[in-house]
């Protein structure tokens, strides 16, 4: 696209120039900080389609080329050759690390994995089959309960913060997949690598050492590196909605969880996985199912289809896609769910209806079969999206802190009610 040079907003025959904010890649933005006093008037955007509350360095996308890049690497070479806390380090700190900062991060969250008896018991305080995403939300914002001393905004505080949230939050997620499969609780050990022990935490059994099977710690790895970071999306801008008005980084964290959760979002993985069994306990017809969501009978959506930036293949659904394929062949997953998941994705892409509204799979689509052959029950691949998105929330809540435009956030509105009554006594209503 041509770079604008000059843009201009007519108001009753008034014309005013408008400030143009220069982005280093993609979309520039018109500039409005003084639209209302200088026109009374405010912007409507309903899902903020148009909208940029900020300026970001961390993650940039390309919907329409189908790119996505963690400080300028492209998610490809991410994929191929980081790991899970490097690619936090990079997206937190803006630079790759050096092997000493990686390892000094490395050790610094492995000894702050176990957490405070009081948490533990605040988690077995949840009846077993409560939604994990309500629980893993409580205990993120009962960390600030617990860690005092890591709340506040100072870079110091920040950066414990940030180790905390990253080890705390493996301990935790960990444990809600030891009780939603009934397991007791274990300790984690100091010096672990990050995913292992995630995984020592998940799936020890009672006596006994986890044999780590290379395959699952591999795509583990990858799966969680491929959701770091998303820029300006639903649970990210209420983290930053949320720390806009000086809230902790453990509130507004928590609160991104609550956002994450819904089906739209990150429980879209939840959802995709039901959607699936759904199709083959009503006997497995996907031609049946497409022309239903076509038709826009109630409650058929393609789950793990769509996407607000995307309108062209999901590079992070692309690279689940590749590893599904060895994964589950090595693992012996759901390969008929699989099939079956591939034959919608066909059937989808070469219809008109996705066609023309460029819905293609997004990140969410093929995740649930690969948590799913890992042994993680359905309500857990939300809380694992969560794990792989905490680097990424906190990258943005501290980015924010730095930023000397941050202001609350606090949206305009176009009232529609009535515009004035007058209060009549309850006696005195007809
Ligand atoms: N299945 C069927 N139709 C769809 C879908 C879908 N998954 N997604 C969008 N559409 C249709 C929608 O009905 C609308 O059609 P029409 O113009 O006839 O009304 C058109 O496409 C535009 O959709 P929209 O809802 O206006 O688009 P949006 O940008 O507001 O929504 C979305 C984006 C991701 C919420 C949506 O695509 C969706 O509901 N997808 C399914 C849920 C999902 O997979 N979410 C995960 C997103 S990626 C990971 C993450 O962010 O957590």
């Amino acid at each position: 696209m041509a770079q604008v040079v000059d843009a201009r907003l007519i108001v009753d025959g008034n014309s005013r120039e408008l400030g143009i904010e220069r982005s280093t890649i993609g979309n520039d933005g018109l500039a409005i900080p003084t639209l209302l006093n200088d026109t009374g008037l405010v912007t409507m955007d309903p899902g903020f389609m148009n909208t940029a509350a900020c300026e970001s360095s961390i993650t940039y996308i390309d919907g329409d080329a189908g790119i996505l890049k963690y400080r300028g690497y492209p998610i490809e070479q991410i994929a191929g050759g980081s790991n899970f806390l490097e690619t936090a380090y990079l997206l937190i700190h803006g630079e790759l690390p050096t092997e000493d900062q990686l390892n000094a991060l490395s050790n610094r969250v492995g000894r702050h994995m176990h957490v405070h008896e009081g948490i533990k018991s605040f988690l077995n305080a949840f009846p077993r089959d409560a939604h994990p995403m309500a629980v893993l939300s409580g205990a993120i914002s009962a960390l600030s309960t617990f860690y005092p001393e890591s709340v506040g905004r100072s870079e110091e505080q920040l950066e414990l913060a940030t180790v905390l949230l990253l080890a705390k939050s493996a301990t935790v997620v960990a444990y809600l997949q030891r009780r939603a499969t009934g397991g007791e609780l274990i300790e984690p050990r100091p010096g672990g690598k990050y995913v292992d022990e995630f995984m020592r935490l998940a799936f020890s059994p009672a006596s006994g050492e986890l044999d780590i099977d290379p395959t699952v710690r591999k795509a583990l790895d990858l799966l969680l590196m491929l959701h770091a970071d998303h820029e300006q999306n639903c649970s990210t801008s209420t983290v930053r909605m949320v720390g806009s008005s000086q809230a902790n980084i453990y509130a507004a964290v928590s609160a991104g969880i609550g956002a994450l959760s819904g089906p739209l979002h990150g429980g879209a993985n939840e959802a995709a996985l039901k959607m699936f069994d759904n199709i083959k306990a009503s006997g497995g017809s996907v031609e049946q199912f497409v022309s239903d969501v076509k038709n826009k009978v109630e409650g058929a959506r393609l789950m793990g289809f769509g996407h607000r930036v995307y309108k062209s293949y999901d590079p992070r659904g692309a690279e689940v896609k590749k590893v599904a394929d060895t994964v589950l062949a090595d693992l012996g997953g759901n390969n008929e769910t699989f099939d079956m998941a591939k034959r919608l994705e066909e059937i989808a892409l070469s219809d008109e209806y996705f066609i023309e509204r460029k819905l293609y799979p997004n990140v969410d689509f093929y995740t649930g079969l690969l948590y799913s052959a890992m042994g993680f029950p359905t309500p857990m691949f939300t809380p694992l999206f969560a794990l792989g998105r905490m680097p990424g929330w906190i990258a943005h809540y501290r980015e924010m802190m730095n930023d000397p435009r941050n202001k609350i956030g606090r949206p305009r509105q176009i009232y529609t009610g009535e515009t004035d009554r007058t209060y009549v006594p309850i006696g005195e209503r007809g």
